[in-house]
């Protein structure tokens, strides 16, 4: 394990069908003026809203709401909530749904006390609150993000085109709870069901390929690869499997709530270039990524040669006897491929809405982190995208 580190995750969990029983012990610890902040109506389609509102008044709470939070959040949107729950002088935010909800909500917790411009103050200088910063709470209805048990907060600013995503080191934007109930993520659309799974495995993948040492959280991140491919193999044919469900919701939780990244170096580059890519049409995050994973990995493999042919052999079980490593480490992709082709993931970022026009603005909006095989340059990075069209 590399390095000193503190690891300190406040989220409570309340795991299962029952598990919106949990909120009612929740709500006890929270003052009296709750703002329920939600997406654009699935919750009111599923009957949840009505089951959340319910709870919410029969203990005693001023409820004022937040609605049609869309999916990657915008900062106007954030202007709109931040004078929402000021007014309602709120002491609790309730997010219920994705992971946009939930990240909104934290960009809320932040801002409701600060007198700076959360744009420029969290997503521009990357500077932590200091601020009182409101507590969250979650009600999780889409496995993907990991933002039920983590401090991050994705925000786009649609008129400089860029989506940034702030991971805070104060655990006290993390949610004090989360409502993870498997069944609420049956309703999804297959799309967003299969984006939600790509963005786990990925954001498992980002804290895997880098660094050559041995260590604890590369273990764990390769028993949690395995069991998402089995279970997301198991949703795809039947989306109604609860034990897959089950499975692909704790999974997404512990990929990206801080554990797996301890002791070691991490790289991220799947997400500033899929970033970059969302900021410019919008498109599903989970998609984003797997448009360009696999440029970006065949890109990078012969620099990490021996993680990438521990991944084929550890992850999906590539017959490595008499075999290169680099011929290893190539079927492991190809492997991993064949998978997100049977998901029905999207291969390539022309069928997202970016076109070759694009290309130069995207690698402008493009973040360069130092933690994975290749510190890339510009050109690597368009060359990238360009193989990703
Ligand atoms: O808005 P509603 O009507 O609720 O519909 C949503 C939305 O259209 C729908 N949905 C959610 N739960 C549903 C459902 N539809 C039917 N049944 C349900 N049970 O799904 C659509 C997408 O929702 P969204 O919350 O946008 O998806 P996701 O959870 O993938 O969140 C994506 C956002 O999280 C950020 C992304 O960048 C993006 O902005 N991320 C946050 C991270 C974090 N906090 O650590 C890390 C991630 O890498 C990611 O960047
Ligand atoms: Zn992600």
């Amino acid at each position: 394990m590399l390095g000193n580190f503190t690891y300190c995750n406040p989220t409570k969990l309340y795991f299962g069908e029952e598990a919106l029983g949990g909120l009612d012990a929740e709500l006890a610890k929270v003052g009296a003026n709750v703002v329920l902040i939600y997406g654009g109506g699935s919750i009111k389609k599923s009957g949840l809203y009505d089951e959340v509102l319910g709870k919410l008044q029969r203990a005693g709470k001023n409820v004022a709401e937040i609605s049609g939070v869309m999916p990657n959040p915008t900062l106007d949107k954030l202007y709109e909530g931040i004078e929402i729950a000021r007014a309602h002088k709120a002491d609790f935010l309730l997010a219920v749904g994705g992971g946009s909800v939930c990240d909104y909500a934290k960009a809320v917790a932040v801002s409701v006390h600060c007198d700076e411009d959360p744009w420029e103050k969290y997503f521009a200088r990357f500077e932590e609150p200091d601020c009182e910063i409101l507590p969250v709470g979650c009600v999780l209805t889409l496995a993907g993000t990991g933002s039920e048990m983590n401090a991050g907060s994705v925000i786009t600013n649609t008129r400089t085109h860029q989506k940034v995503g702030h991971v805070f080191l104060d655990e006290m934007v993390m949610p004090r709870f989360a409502i993870l109930n498997p069944r609420y993520t049956m309703t999804l659309p297959h799309y967003q069901m299969v984006a939600g799974i790509y963005d786990i495995f990925n954001h498992i993948c980002e804290q895997y390929f880098s660094g050559t040492d041995d260590n604890t959280s590369d273990y764990i991140a390769e028993a949690l690869m395995r069991s998402l491919i089995v279970s997301s193999r198991a949703a795809n044919k039947n989306p109604q499997d609860y034990e897959a469900r089950s499975n692909i919701m704790w999974t997404a939780t512990w990929a990206l709530n801080t554990l797996i990244a301890k002791g070691k170096s991490t790289d991220w580059m799947v997400h500033m270039l899929g970033q970059a890519v969302g900021a410019y049409t919008n498109a599903t995050h989970g998609m984003t990524l797997a448009a360009v994973s696999l440029p970006y990995y065949r890109h990078i493999m012969p620099y990490g040669v021996a993680k990438f042919r521990r991944f084929a052999v550890n992850v999906w079980n590539v017959d490595a006897e008499g075999k290169t490593d680099e011929a290893v480490a190539l079927e492991g992709l190809k492997a991993m491929e064949g998978w997100m082709r049977e998901l029905g993931l999207a291969m390539n970022i022309t069928e997202l809405g970016a076109t070759a026009e694009m290309i130069e603005k995207l690698a402008d909006a493009t973040f360069i982190l130092k933690g994975g095989y290749k510190v890339l340059d510009r050109d690597e990075i368009v060359s990238i995208f360009k193989a990703a069209l």
